[in-house]
């Protein structure tokens, strides 16, 4: 029987939260090549993978084009700083890096006719006025507002992306990604399950913003992997929600976690950053259907894991 020749999959971003959790998947029949910049990711999060002979890992910008002596197969482009935080601190670098970036690696695909996903994000939906969110409601974005940075560039690079699927006839897929959660997240980096382990670990004030009744619903990063790898495997372009539609209130969701780690925190409520969306849920019918996929980790269980994990960790 002939053996078939395992692919050549390109990661960036591969060293942050889901990246490195993507990267343990495929590179279990694959040969992953990971390219990172460092700006929010971390080494700690590849270690395990340094000495496996395919892995190989780059430390470059996407912003800058990108030589590979390499043909590549699969494009996962995961690169982009995506925590609130960083949207107020480095906005331009975060246009830049979904336009440019997206961009240049859209580049690479044409040159190997690699398949290529774009890590695009539910923020697209801005501060959505329709509930729940499917694929083809188009969004209510504040274009010059503190997140544009963040929710344009995705905008940016959904077009892109497309334009090269039209114009280049580049076989490409959109996963609009909604909150994801897990092992490895950056305990500082303003995302809110981050925040409220960390702080109720450490028996401090856990911080909601407004009153807490803004809803979210949360995917645990083992099923958001699955999701991305069923896509690329599908013969779907997107875009496609993927995230889990479970909604909870940001203040129940305090009360769990401080629960859930036997917290002497006290809850304390702040001012609400601008263009924060009141609700945030996806419909995930086009998932269920052209990727046969639907979110496996309840809530508990899912946080459970994260905590372990920020325990031992942190
Ligand atoms: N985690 C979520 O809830 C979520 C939700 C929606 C969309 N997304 C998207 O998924 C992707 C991964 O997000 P994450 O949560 O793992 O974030 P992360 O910050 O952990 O990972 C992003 C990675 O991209 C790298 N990076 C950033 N700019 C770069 C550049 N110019 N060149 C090279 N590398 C660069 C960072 O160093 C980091 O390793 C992002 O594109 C993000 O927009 C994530």
């Amino acid at each position: 029987m002939k053996r078939m020749r395992s692919k050549v999959i390109l990661v960036t971003g591969g060293a942050g939260f889901i990246g490195s959790h993507l990267i343990d998947r495929l590179i279990e029949k694959n040969r992953v090549i990971c390219v990172d910049n460092l700006s929010t990711g971390s080494c700690k999060n590849i270690e395990h993978l340094m000495d496996n002979k395919n892995f190989l890992f780059i430390e470059h910008d996407v912003k800058k084009p990108l030589k590979l002596d390499e043909k590549v197969d699969e494009i996962y482009h995961l690169a982009s700083r995506a925590s609130p935080i960083d949207f107020e601190k480095f906005p331009v670098d975060i246009l830049l890096t979904n336009s440019l970036g997206t961009y240049n690696m859209l580049e690479l695909a044409r040159r190997d006719r690699a398949k290529f996903l774009f890590a695009s994000t539910s923020e697209v939906y801005g501060d959505p006025e329709k509930h729940p969110q499917s694929e083809n409601y188009w969004g209510n974005v504040n274009s010059i507002g503190m997140r544009s940075c963040y929710d344009e560039s995705k905008r940016f690079g959904e077009s892109l992306v497309s334009s090269y699927q039209r114009k280049f006839k580049l076989s490409t897929k959109i996963a609009r990604i909604f909150n994801t959660y897990g092992s490895r997240m950056r305990a500082d980096d303003g995302r809110v399950i981050p925040n409220f382990i960390t702080q109720s670990l450490n028996n401090e004030n856990v911080t909601i913003y407004g009153e807490g009744k803004q809803t979210r619903s949360f995917c645990h990063v083992n099923d958001m992997v699955d999701g991305l790898t069923k896509l690329m495997s599908s013969k779907s372009a997107g875009p496609v929600n993927i995230g889990n539609p479970s909604e909870i209130k940001i203040l129940d969701l305090a009360k769990l976690i401080k629960r859930m780690t036997d917290s002497k925190s006290e809850i304390v409520f702040e001012r609400m950053p601008e263009n924060d969306p009141l609700r945030r849920k996806p419909d995930i019918e086009k998932a269920r259907k052209e990727l046969n996929w639907k979110p496996l980790t309840d809530l508990e269980p899912g946080l459970k894991i994260t905590i372990d994990w920020f325990r031992k960790s942190c």
